[in-house]
C-alpha cells in the first residue's frame, strides 16, 4: 500500500537539508544517484541488456523473430503480417501483427503489437483491475496530423524471403523487410540509412501465465557488474526471472500484474557518427556512446520523467521530461526516428566501424551508430524519417507531433521569479523598482507559497490581501502575473476542490481501484488523473475567473511537479502498478502523465471566460513528444554554478531540435547563491534562451537584477534591453517554430549539416533566420571566447560593427570583458528590432522598426541578404485568420536597393483588417541600418523611398570604415508603413 508514510528521504531533503544548505551552498551537494535506477536495478533494462550482450557475443546468434509466410499483404501504403517469435526454451510460437504504414509526408511507421490471447488464457494476476492489453494510446496523445497513408507507395521488389516497398518523395525511399529473420532496411537514393534488427537486439517479452516456483533469495539491486557478465554468458532461456513479477527499489515493490512485457529494438544508423536529441538529459548535445570506454557513459540514456533533486552534469540520467525522438546526422543527411512509447524507456547507443559497411567501399570505413531502445511495456512503435536535411526531419516530425503553439508575445520578454515573493506588497515592490532600476519585464511569477497552505485556487489570506490589486498594479504597464498550479491536491477537510476530486472521482487510482494518496508539497495529497476526459472538464472549472478569485485576464499558469512528483513514492513518483483513466497502469502512461497536465490547464485556460478567446501561458516542468503545443518547458532545479550555466546551452539546442524548442534555465540557477560575475554573465545567456525567466530557490538569498550593484546592474540591465530590442526577430523566429517545427534556436549542425568540424558543437547558436551568432560566456573569469565559424562569409560584431577576422571552419577569438555578450553578424541577412527602451514588451506594441541589413561578402549579388520579420497582436488566435503582417525584405547588391513585400505573397490589399491590423496602420520602419554599406555611398545624403504610390526622401548618414570597423549607413525616419509594399534605392 502506498499511503502517507514516513517521509523520503527526497521530503525530507527538500524541507530539512536545503534550509541547512542555504547561504553557505556548496554546488558539490548533487543527487542522491542512488536515489535513482540504474539500468542493472531496473529488471526490464537489465533483461535486454543481457539479451544484447548474449546476442552480440555470439557470431550465431540468430533473432527468433520470423515473419509468418504468406502472413504478409501489402495494400493502400500499408503492409500488413505476423511476426512469430520462437520462444526458446517451450518451442511456443507468439504472435506479433505488425503494420509497416507509408505515410504520404514520407515518414514511416513500424507498429508491433501483442495479439490478443483467447479469453482466460492469460489473467492478470493479484486480481488487479489494470487493463490486459499493451497499451495503445499514446498516439491519441502525441500524433495530431501527418498520418495520411501514401496511397502511391508500391511494391518494388518481392519474394519469398522479402519484400521491398518504394515510397516517398518521387519513390526516393524504400523500405526491404526481410522475412526471417525479420529484419528492415530503409534506403534512401538506393543506400542504407536505418536498420531495425540488424544486431537481432528485437525483443517483444510476451505475456505469460505466472508459474509458481521456489523464489529464488534475491536483494534489492542485487546484479552487480560482476554477476551480469556471468549472466551474459548464460543461454537467455536461464534469463533472470526474479524481477518478472515484482520489483522493490528503494523501500518500494512494484507489482507487476502482467508480468514482464517489454520491447526492445535495435535501430542501426548506417554511416553516421552523430545522434541527437532524446531530451531532457544534462549532457552534450551530440549524444555520447553508453557502453563503457574513455569518455563514454556506462549506462544507457533514460526516460523516466523524474524529479531529480539537484541533478547531475555530463550524466545519461532520467530528467523532469522525456522525448524520444533521435536524428542522426553525417556530413550533408539527417535521418531520425521517434519512439512513440510512453513507458520507461533506455536508450543504449554505440559507435563502431564498419567492414560491411556499403558506404565503406572504395572510401575509408564510416562510423556507424548503433541504438538499442527498450520500454518496459506498450506498443513497439517506431517512426522513421529519412531527411536528408536537419529541417525536414524537424518538419515531419512537427507534422506528426505537432509544433511549438504560437506564443503569447509576452512570454518572449523577460519573467522574474522566485519562491516565494512573499506578500502583494511584495510583488508590488519588485514591480516598482524594475521601472526604478529602467530593467524591462513582463512577467512576475507566484511560487507555492501564495496560497492558503498549499492548496492550490486559493490565496494565503495574511500576505497576499488584495491580488486583484496587485494585479491591476502590473496590467498598468502590460504586465503578467503567473501563478503555479500543481496537480497534487491537499487531502484535507474544508477544501472544496479535493471534496469535489474525491466525490467526483477524478484522481489517479492506486492498484486497489480506490484513490491513491502520496505526499507533496502540501503533505497528504491526490492527483488529478488529466488522462480523465472527466477529470480535465471539471479541472477547467477551476479556472473561470469567478471560481479562482483573486485572478484576472493578465493571470497565467506554471505547471510543476507533473512527472508527476510523489515525496514517498518509488524514485519520487507515483508507483507503477496505479491506475489512470480506462484502467491502463501508471507503469504505461508515465512519460505522458506530464503533458496531459499541462494540456488540461491549457484548454482551462481557453475556457476561462465565455467569448474570451487568447492564446494561453503554460509553463511545465515535465513533456513529452507534444508539448510543444501546450506551452513552455524549463530545465528543472539546477545550481547557481558555471557548469550548470554550460550545461544549460547544449539541454535548450536539444530540446529544440527535438520539437520543444520554448525552453529556458532558471536564470542564476535554482539551487544556491550566484556571485555577481555568474549571475551577471547567465542574464546574458538568459538574454538569447527562448525562455528567459529568473529563478531562485526559497532559501537562495534575494537576486531581483537590480540588486546586484554597478557594474553588474546597468550590465544586467543592458543585456534585458537587448533581450527587448530582438524581440520582434524572437517573435519571428517562434512563427518559423510554429509553422514548420524549426528551433529557435539552431545549432551549427542544423545551420551548416555540411561542415563536419561543427556537428558535435554546442555551445554556440544561430537565433531563428536572423544571422545572429550567439555564443555565451560561461566560464568563471573568461575575458575572451572562440567562436566556430561555420562558413566562409563575413561576420560582424554586433556591438561595434567590427569586421571579425574569420576563416571557415575556424576558431576566432572574441574579446568578452563582463559588459560584453558575444554576439556575431552573420552577412546577409535582415533582421528587425524595436530600440526604444520601455518597461514591458506591451508598452512596445505600438513602436517603429529598426531594420538591421548586414552585407555580405558578395554584396553585389541579386539578393544579397534577406530575412523577415513576422508580427500580430501577439494575444489572440486571430492569426488564424490572417490577421498578420509578415514581411520578406530583400536587399538587392545591384539594384542597390531594399524591398519589402508580403512574404507569403499575399494579396494584402484584400485582407479585411480588424482593430489590431488597423493600428498597425500607425507603425512603420524608423530606422535602417546596413552594416557594411559600400565604400561608394560615401557622400550620400539622401536616399529615395517609394511606398503606396508616393516617392520621399529620407536622410542617410554614412560612416566610412575605419580600424576594423565596417563601414555603415543609416537611413533615418524612413517613413513607410511596416505593413505596407515598399523599395528604399540606396
Ligand atoms: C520545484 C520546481 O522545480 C521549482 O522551480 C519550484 O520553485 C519548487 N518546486 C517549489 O514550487
Amino acid at each position: 500500500m502506498h499511503v502517507a508514510g514516513p517521509p523520503s528521504s527526497r521530503w525530507a531533503a527538500y524541507l530539512g537539508l536545503l534550509s541547512a544548505l542555504s547561504a553557505a551552498f556548496a554546488p558539490a551537494v548533487a543527487v542522491k544517484e542512488h536515489d535513482f535506477k540504474k539500468c542493472h536495478q531496473s529488471g526490464f533494462c537489465q533483461r535486454n541488456r543481457a539479451f544484447a550482450d548474449h546476442a552480440l557475443a555470439s557470431t550465431a546468434w540468430e533473432s527468433p523473430y520470423t515473419i509468418a509466410a504468406e502472413s504478409g499483404s501489402f495494400k493502400d501504403g500499408q503492409y500488413q503480417a505476423v511476426i512469430l517469435k520462437t520462444v526458446s526454451d517451450s518451442g511456443e510460437t507468439v504472435r506479433l501483427p505488425i503494420t509497416v504504414s507509408f505515410l504520404e509526408s514520407g515518414t514511416a511507421r513500424v507498429t508491433v503489437d501483442e495479439e490478443k490471447r483467447q479469453k482466460g488464457e492469460i489473467e492478470l494476476r493479484h486480481d488487479s483491475k489494470a487493463r490486459k492489453e499493451r497499451y495503445n494510446e499514446a498516439e491519441q496523445w502525441a500524433i495530431v496530423g501527418g498520418m495520411t497513408l501514401d496511397k502511391a507507395a508500391k511494391i518494388g521488389y518481392e519474394d519469398k524471403t522479402q519484400i521491398t516497398v518504394k515510397y516517398g518523395p518521387s519513390s526516393k525511399f524504400e523500405a526491404t523487410i526481410k522475412l526471417s529473420p525479420f529484419s528492415i532496411d530503409f534506403k534512401r537514393d538506393g543506400s542504407s540509412q536505418i536498420k531495425f534488427n540488424d544486431q537481432g537486439l528485437l525483443n517483444v517479452e510476451h505475456w505469460r501465465p505466472k508459474i509458481e516456483k521456489p523464489e529464488p533469495e534475491k536483494t534489492e539491486g542485487e546484479s552487480t557488474e560482476e554477476n551480469k557478465a556471468e549472466e551474459t554468458k548464460e543461454e537467455p532461456k536461464d534469463e533472470d526471472e526474479s524481477t518478472w513479477w515484482d520489483e522493490t527499489f528503494g523501500g518500494n515493490t512494484d507489482t507487476k500484474p502482467r508480468g514482464p512485457e517489454s520491447v526492445a529494438l535495435d535501430i542501426s544508423f548506417v554511416g553516421y557518427e552523430h545522434v541527437y536529441g532524446i531530451p531532457s538529459h544534462a549532457s552534450s548535445l551530440s549524444l555520447k556512446q553508453t557502453r563503457g570506454g574513455d569518455g563514454n557513459y556506462q549506462e544507457p540514456y533514460r526516460m523516466y520523467n523524474a524529479d531529480v533533486f539537484e541533478y547531475i552534469l555530463d550524466s545519461p540520467m532520467t530528467l523532469y521530461g522525456s522525448i524520444p525522438f533521435m536524428q542522426a546526422h553525417r556530413k550533408d543527411s539527417s535521418v531520425g526516428v521517434f519512439w512513440l512509447n510512453a513507458a520507461e524507456t533506455w536508450v543504449d547507443i554505440t559507435k563502431g566501424k564498419d567492414a560491411k559497411n556499403p558506404l565503406s567501399l572504395g572510401g575509408k570505413a564510416k562510423t556507424n551508430t548503433h541504438t538499442h531502445w527498450i520500454s518496459e511495456s506498450g506498443l513497439l512503435d517506431v517512426f522513421v524519417f529519412l531527411g536528408p536535411t536537419p529541417k525536414d526531419l524537424t518538419a515531419k516530425y512537427g507534422e506528426l507531433t505537432g509544433t511549438t503553439a504560437m506564443p503569447q508575445e509576452f512570454s518572449l520578454g523577460y519573467h522574474q521569479c522566485r519562491w516565494n515573493y512573499v506578500s502583494d506588497d511584495d510583488v508590488k515592490d519588485v514591480d516598482r523598482k524594475m521601472d526604478k532600476f529602467k530593467m524591462p519585464y513582463d512577467v512576475i511569477w507566484l511560487d507555492i507559497e501564495y496560497t492558503d497552505e498549499k492548496k492550490y485556487f486559493t490565496w494565503d489570506k495574511h500576505t497576499f490581501t488584495d491580488p486583484i490589486g496587485m494585479g491591476k498594479q502590473l496590467d498598468s504597464h502590460g504586465r503578467k502575473l503567473v501563478t503555479i498550479i500543481d496537480p497534487h491536491i491537499k487531502n484535507v477537510d474544508n477544501y472544496p476542490v479535493v471534496a469535489e476530486m474525491k466525490s467526483k472521482d477524478l484522481g489517479v487510482k492506486n492498484k486497489e481501484g480506490n484513490l491513491f494518496e502520496g505526499w507533496c508539497w502540501p503533505g497528504s495529497s491526490h492527483w488529478i488523473d488529466a488522462f480523465s476526459p472527466a477529470s480535465r472538464e471539471w479541472w477547467s472549472s477551476l479556472f473561470k475567473y469567478d471560481t479562482f478569485k483573486g485572478t484576472m485576464e493578465n493571470t497565467w499558469i506554471w505547471n510543476d511537479m507533473n512527472e508527476p512528483s510523489v515525496f514517498n513514492g518509488p524514485e519520487t513518483t507515483m508507483p507503477k502498478d496505479n491506475l489512470h483513466d480506462g484502467n491502463w497502469e501508471h507503469r504505461d502512461v508515465h512519460n505522458l502523465n506530464g503533458m496531459t497536465f499541462q494540456n488540461a490547464t491549457y484548454h482551462a485556460l481557453i475556457t476561462r471566460k465565455p467569448g474570451e478567446l487568447r492564446r494561453p501561458f503554460v509553463l511545465t516542468r515535465s513533456f513529452f513528444a507534444g508539448s510543444q503545443r501546450v506551452g513552455a518547458m524549463w530545465t528543472g532545479d539546477n545550481q547557481a554554478a558555471w557548469d550548470h550555466l554550460q550545461a544549460s546551452i547544449p539541454m535548450i539546442l536539444s530540446q529544440g531540435i527535438a520539437g520543444f524548442p520554448f525552453s529556458g534555465a532558471d536564470v542564476g540557477g535554482f539551487f544556491g547563491n550566484p556571485d555577481k560575475d555568474l549571475l551577471t554573465r547567465w542574464y546574458q545567456a538568459g538574454a538569447f534562451y527562448p525562455f528567459f525567466r529568473g529563478h531562485a530557490h526559497i532559501d537562495a538569498r534575494r537576486r531581483e537584477p537590480y540588486l546586484i550593484g554597478e557594474p553588474y546592474t546597468t550590465i544586467i540591465g543592458a543585456a534585458l534591453r537587448l533581450r527587448y530590442s530582438l524581440l520582434p526577430s524572437w517573435y519571428t523566429a517562434f512563427r518559423h517554430a510554429h509553422l514548420d517545427g524549426t528551433p529557435v534556436v539552431k545549432p551549427m549542425f542544423y545551420t551548416h549539416p555540411s561542415e563536419e568540424a561543427g556537428l558535435a558543437i554546442d555551445d554556440q547558436f544561430f537565433v531563428g533566420n536572423t544571422g545572429l551568432l550567439a555564443k555565451p560566456v560561461t566560464e568563471k573569469d573568461q575575458v575572451s571566447v572562440d567562436v566556430w565559424i561555420p562558413d566562409a562569409e563575413v561576420y560582424y560584431d554586433y556591438f561595434t560593427y567590427a569586421v571579425v577576422p574569420t576563416r571557415k571552419g575556424e576558431r576566432v577569438a572574441l574579446e568578452a570583458p563582463m559588459e560584453k555578450i558575444p554576439l556575431l553578424m552573420r552577412g546577409g541577412h535582415v533582421f528587425a528590432r524595436r530600440d526604444v527602451p520601455r518597461r514591458s514588451s506591451a508598452l512596445m506594441r505600438w513602436d517603429d522598426y529598426t531594420l538591421v541589413v548586414t552585407v555580405p561578402r558578395d554584396g553585389k549579388a541579386a539578393v544579397a541578404a534577406e530575412g523577415d520579420l513576422y508580427v500580430d497582436d501577439g494575444d489572440s488566435f486571430d492569426f488564424q485568420d490572417g490577421q498578420y503582417i509578415h514581411r520578406r525584405f530583400v536587399f538587392d547588391g545591384a539594384a542597390k536597393s531594399l524591398t519589402s513585400v508580403d512574404a507569403e505573397g499575399r494579396d494584402t490589399a484584400a485582407i479585411k483588417e480588424g482593430e489590431w491590423m488597423q493600428r498597425m496602420r500607425a507603425v512603420g520602419v524608423d530606422k535602417i541600418v546596413v552594416v557594411g554599406a559600400p565604400a561608394s555611398w560615401a557622400g550620400k545624403k539622401s536616399v529615395t523611398v517609394e511606398s503606396e504610390g508616393k516617392t520621399w526622401e529620407a536622410r542617410v548618414e554614412f560612416t566610412p570604415a575605419a580600424q576594423g570597423r565596417a563601414a555603415f549607413a543609416v537611413v533615418k525616419k524612413v517613413g513607410v508603413r511596416i505593413g505596407a509594399d515598399w523599395r528604399v534605392g540606396f
